[in-house]
């Protein structure tokens, strides 16, 4: 297997305790490029537990920072002080908190920091009568790649997007504005809340940098074969 396939597999570790965490984590060394650390296992944990996945492999945490610049920019140093893969914020927290989260974020690069910053374009749980009755009159594709130009405008590193929309945020964007993908399963897994999934070839063939797999990792018997499974698939799109 070729580190530069296993680099872009994203294992979203949604489980309820540290210990879990840490467990998966053990058990999918060597195999993953970055652990996820979403809101839910980052309240109940905290920084430490980031600190000792990221002996195992970077981390990126998914914490979707939404509010005022000021106070985007100052959560962001904090949780900067990790050092993490990647962070990520909502676009639709507007230009001048993008604006005030990259500030933070070159910063700590030039301070000699790894961190890259993504920009949550629209929720994939928002659907288009969602956005209406929210005043957005666009279908959910449209206002996301609206999102990622003014992102890449406003100095973020990247969205997070579909593996639908990776293709036109690419040609949009350029290649070196990062796309990572939710939504993956493999061929013939379950498709479980995800309303649009797609498999782990056909995302990279459209243009995903990173694919998020969770569940159908975490939840089954052998994670570790699952992974190896996938990371065969990915191979052969690479
Ligand atoms: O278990 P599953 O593979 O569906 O996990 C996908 C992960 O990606 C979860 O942590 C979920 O919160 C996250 N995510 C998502 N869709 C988005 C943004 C994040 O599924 N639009």
């Amino acid at each position: 297997m070729h580190s530069s396939t296993r680099d872009r597999l994203v294992v979203a570790l949604d489980l309820p305790t540290p210990g879990e965490a840490l467990a998966m984590a053990a058990r999918l060394e060597g195999q993953v490029g970055m652990l996820k650390v979403g809101l839910e296992l980052f309240c109940a944990a905290g920084p430490a537990l980031v600190q000792e996945l990221q002996s195992r492999a970077p981390v990126f945490l998914d914490l979707k920072f939404h509010d005022i610049p000021n106070t985007v920019k100052g959560a962001l140093e904090a949780v900067l002080r990790l050092d993490p893969r990647l962070v990520n914020i909502h676009s639709q927290g507007g230009p001048h908190m993008m604006e005030a989260a990259s500030e933070a974020v070159r910063a700590h690069r030039a301070r000699g920091g790894q961190t890259e910053l993504l920009a949550v374009t629209v929720l994939t749980s928002l659907d288009r009568e969602s956005l209406a009755r929210l005043g957005s009159p666009e279908e959910p594709g449209e206002l996301a790649l609206h999102l990622a130009k003014l992102a890449q405008e406003c100095g973020c590193d990247g969205v997070v997007c579909s593996a639908k929309e990776a293709k036109a945020v690419r040609e949009a964007c350029g290649e070196g504005f990062h796309r990572l993908t939710p939504g993956i399963r493999p061929k013939g897994a379950a498709a479980l809340d995800q309303a649009r999934v797609v498999d782990p070839a056909q995302a990279l063939r459209d243009g995903a940098t990173w694919l998020v797999v969770g569940r159908p990792i975490t939840q089954a018997a052998d994670p570790s074969g699952v992974a190896a499974a996938i990371l065969r698939d990915m191979e052969q799109a690479l």
